[in-house]
């Protein structure tokens, strides 16, 4: 025996999801899908069955011809997608702002200066506080079917409050961004240029151990071209790869900085020019759309037709934050896709979930093809269409994150009327 050291058998349970009425697999394709690794274009198989097995994906195909495995699942003709892949939201943070939305919704406009009352309450609150927030909000998200989220910091904006906030962070997910450019605090508003400084520098280097990403708000009222892409080529050097808050206020520098930068997503994209829609064409920077920011702040919704018609690859996202836009909900972000920037239902459900994988560069996650990790939504619905057509109605019946069920889950116990098998 190898080093006098007995070994346990290690015994992998196999699970077979069956009598699934419509899987969307995004599975890539035998040439890879052009090549590119990740998810592929949008699929689905029809009587579907899912084998997992080590929390992957291990077999897909017709129910008929599903190997045996030591636990079955019965979805009763629903509907299966792959988890959503949330790519951006803001969840490290206090207090709350729904007078600003109420006054809003009374006529104020959105403004990034809201920002700083959530800066105050963050830095004033105990660690315990902000953790607690942020598992309450990713316990949202999960039971909602969001199995891959990014969290970003930016409502520290000192060296100790913007690493705490990237430490609290990683603690939930791997896909943390630092985002000390979110805006310039208070304490710096006679020197912004400072301010860039800091986040260049010593704030930085306290945020890279527990960040993957380094993002800026570009945009009127917050940072220029010149020091966004300052703050993204500090955070490359150290290892970051950049991502991009653009054109969300007004038109403007932040797609041409993103794509100059190699950024993997230029976020928003709410105010685009031809030339943005362009750059944004001939580069591999993912179009992360936030409709619910749109929704919530009153602007008007980004063109997805034109993007999407250009060839540009889009990404569905919550943006959930206290300020411009307090949802957590995918299923949210999907209708509001669907019905008001004119996806079609299957444009959606890929950016919602293939799209964010794109924002964030995982080729595991995002589609269900063998080898995946077994990230899965069952909808008590017969399709994916559902998502929309049902707005507003909680249809995630379960969920399997790395292949293991997500405690809560109502499993149905007698098919829906609707169902494709009934
Ligand atoms: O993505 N645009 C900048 N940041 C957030 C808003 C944050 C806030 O209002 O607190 C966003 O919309
Ligand atoms: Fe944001």
């Amino acid at each position: 025996m190898e080093s006098g050291v007995a070994r346990a058998t290690v015994w992998s349970v196999s699970t077979l999801i069956t009598n699934i009425g419509e899987l969307v697999t995004n599975a890539p394709d035998s040439s890879g899908d052009s090549g590119r690794p990740g998810p592929g274009a949008f699929a689905v198989i029809e009587d579907a069955a899912l084998v997992i097995e080590s929390g992957r994906v291990a077999w897909i195909g017709l129910a008929a011809q599903a190997p045996a495995a030591d636990e079955v699942t019965d979805c009763e003709g629903r509907s299966v997608l792959p988890g959503f892949v949330d790519s951006h939201a803001h969840l490290v943070f206090a207090g709350e702002r729904g007078a600003e939305f109420a006054a809003r919704m009374a006529g104020a406009a959105y403004r990034a200066g809201g920002i700083r009352s959530t800066v105050a309450a963050t830095r004033a609150a105990p660690d315990a506080l902000l953790r607690a927030n942020l598992r309450r909000l990713t316990g949202e998200m999960l039971r909602q079917g969001t199995t891959t989220l990014e969290c970003k910091s930016g409502y520290g904006l000192t060296v100790a409050d913007e690493q705490r906030s990237v430490r609290l962070a990683a603690e939930v997910t791997p896909e943390v961004s630092y985002l000390g450019a979110h805006v310039v605090p208070p304490e710096f508003a006679d020197d912004p240029a400072a301010y860039v400084d800091l986040v260049c520098g010593p704030m930085l280097d306290a945020c890279v151990p527990y960040a993957r990403w380094v993002d800026v708000f570009c945009e009127q009222g917050a940072f220029g071209a010149d020091q966004a892409a300052a703050v993204l080529a500090a955070g490359k050097a150290a290892g970051l790869i950049p991502r991009v808050h653009a054109n969300q206020l007004g038109p403007g520098p932040g797609v041409q900085v993103a794509v100059e930068a190699g950024a993997a997503s230029a976020d928003h994209c709410t105010y685009l020019s031809d030339t943005d829609v362009d750059a944004l064409t001939s580069s591999g920077t993912v179009a992360t759309l936030l409709p619910g920011v749109e929704f919530s702040t009153r602007q008007p919704y980004p063109d997805a037709r034109r993007l999407l018609d250009a060839g540009v690859t889009v990404a569905l996202a919550t943006d959930c934050n206290p300020g411009s836009c307090f949802t957590s909900s995918m299923p949210f972000c999907v209708a509001l896709a669907v019905r008001e920037m004119r996806m079609t239902t299957q444009e959606a459900v890929w950016a919602a979930t293939a799209g964010g994988a794109r924002a964030l560069r995982r080729s595991d996650v995002g589609h269900l093809g063998v080898g995946a990790r077994a990230d899965l939504v069952l909808l008590d619905a017969p399709s994916h269409a559902y998502l929309a057509y049902r707005p507003g109605v909680p249809l995630a019946a379960a969920v399997w994150q790395a292949g293991k069920p997500v405690p809560g889950g109502r499993l149905p116990s007698s098919p829906a009327v609707e169902t494709k098998n009934s």
